[in-house]
C-alpha cells in the first residue's frame, strides 16, 4: 500500500515533482498547455508530435533542456508510438505519465452519403488507433513498475450525439470505452487509466474545417461567440489551461483512487438541455 494519506488536503506546489510524462500531440493547442503546466509542476516532460518545428520551439521556450524534450511521433505508426515511449524512458529514466492528447476532428458533412471513408478511417486512426496505441505502450513499461496514469483527451462528443462530424463523435465515444476497458485490465497493476471531456475550446482544431487562408482571428472570435452563446456555464470562456489543469488532476497523486473516469469539463454543457426555456 502507498505510505501517501488519503486526507492530507494541502497541494503541494508542484503537483508532479520527480515523474515523468510523455505528452502526444503536445507541440500546440490543449497539449502545449498540458506541457507547460506539468513543467511547471515539475514533471520531465517529452512533448511528441508531428509538428516537428513547433515541438523545438515550445522546448527552445520553455528553456530547460534538461527537463523537456521533443520526439517526432505520429501516434498512427505503432513504431513511433514504440520510440517516443523507449526514448522517454531512456532519457528520463521513466515513465509515469501518458498523456493521449492528439487528435483530429476531420472536415464537417452534414449528409452521411457523401461521408468519405477515407476521413472516416484517418479520424479514427489518430483518435482511437493513436489512443490505442498509446495505452498498450505505456502499459508495457507501466505493468513492471506497478503504477501510472494514463490520461486520454476525449471530449463532450463522447458524451451525446450531434455535436461533430460522425467520425469525430464515434471516435470520441471509442476512447472513452477504451478507458474503461483499459481502466479494467490494468487496475490490478494500479495503473489509473482516465479522460477528460472539454467542451469547444478555442484552437486550430476549431477552425480546422476551414481553409487555411480563412484561419484568422475574426473566425476564431466568430467560434469564441458561437461556443459561449451555446454554453451551459455563461461568464467564463473555457481556455486550454482549464482542460490541462483536469488532466493534471487526474495525472497527479491527488487522483490517486481515480480510474475508468471520463472527466467532463464542459460547464455543464453535456447533462442539460435548454430547448424547453426552463431557465432561459
Ligand atoms: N479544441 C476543442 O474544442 C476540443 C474539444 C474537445 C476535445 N478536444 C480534444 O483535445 C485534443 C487536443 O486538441 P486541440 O484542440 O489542442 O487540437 P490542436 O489541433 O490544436 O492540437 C492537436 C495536436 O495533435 C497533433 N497531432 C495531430 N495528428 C497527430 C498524429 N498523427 N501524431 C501525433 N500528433 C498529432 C497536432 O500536430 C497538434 O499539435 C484532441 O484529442 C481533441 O479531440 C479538443
Amino acid at each position: 500500500m502507498s505510505s501517501t494519506s488519503s486526507n492530507d488536503c494541502s497541494l503541494p506546489s508542484q503537483r508532479l515533482l520527480g515523474k515523468v510524462a510523455l505528452v502526444t500531440g503536445g507541440a500546440t493547442g490543449i497539449g502545449e498547455s498540458i506541457v507547460h503546466l506539468f513543467h511547471k509542476h515539475g514533471a520531465k516532460v517529452c512533448i511528441a508530435d508531428i509538428q516537428d518545428e513547433r515541438g523545438q520551439q515550445l522546448c527552445s521556450n520553455l528553456g530547460d533542456y534538461l527537463n523537456v524534450c521533443y520526439f517526432h511521433c505520429d501516434v498512427t505508426v505503432e513504431d513511433d508510438v514504440i520510440c517516443a515511449v523507449d526514448f522517454t524512458v531512456d532519457k528520463f529514466g521513466s515513465l509515469d505519465i501518458m498523456v493521449n492528447n492528439a487528435g483530429v476532428s476531420g472536415p464537417p458533412c452534414s449528409d452521411i452519403r457523401n461521408f468519405e471513408l477515407s476521413v472516416f478511417e484517418s479520424v479514427f486512426n489518430v483518435n482511437v488507433k493513436g489512443v490505442f496505441l498509446g495505452m498498450k505502450h505505456a502499459a508495457r513499461v507501466m505493468i513492471p513498475l506497478k503504477k501510472g496514469s494514463i490520461v486520454s483527451l476525449c471530449s463532450v462528443a463522447s458524451a451525446m450525439g450531434g455535436v461533430g462530424p460522425h467520425a469525430y463523435v464515434g471516435s470520441k465515444h471509442a476512447v472513452s470505452g477504451l478507458t474503461k476497458n483499459v481502466a479494467a485490465e490494468l487496475g490490478k497493476h494500479n495503473i489509473r487509466v482516465n479522460c477528460v471531456s472539454p467542451y469547444a475550446v478555442a484552437t486550430s482544431l476549431a477552425l480546422a474545417h476551414l481553409p487555411e487562408d480563412e484561419r484568422t482571428e475574426a473566425a476564431m472570435d466568430g467560434f469564441r461567440s458561437f461556443v459561449g452563446r451555446h454554453a451551459n456555464l455563461q461568464g467564463v470562456e473555457l481556455t486550454t489551461h482549464d482542460v490541462a489543469n483536469a488532466v493534471l488532476f487526474l495525472a497527479s497523486d491527488e487522483a490517486r483512487y481515480i480510474s475508468g473516469d471520463n472527466l467532463m469539463v464542459d460547464g455543464g454543457f453535456s447533462c442539460v438541455n435548454h430547448l424547453l426555456r426552463v431557465f432561459r
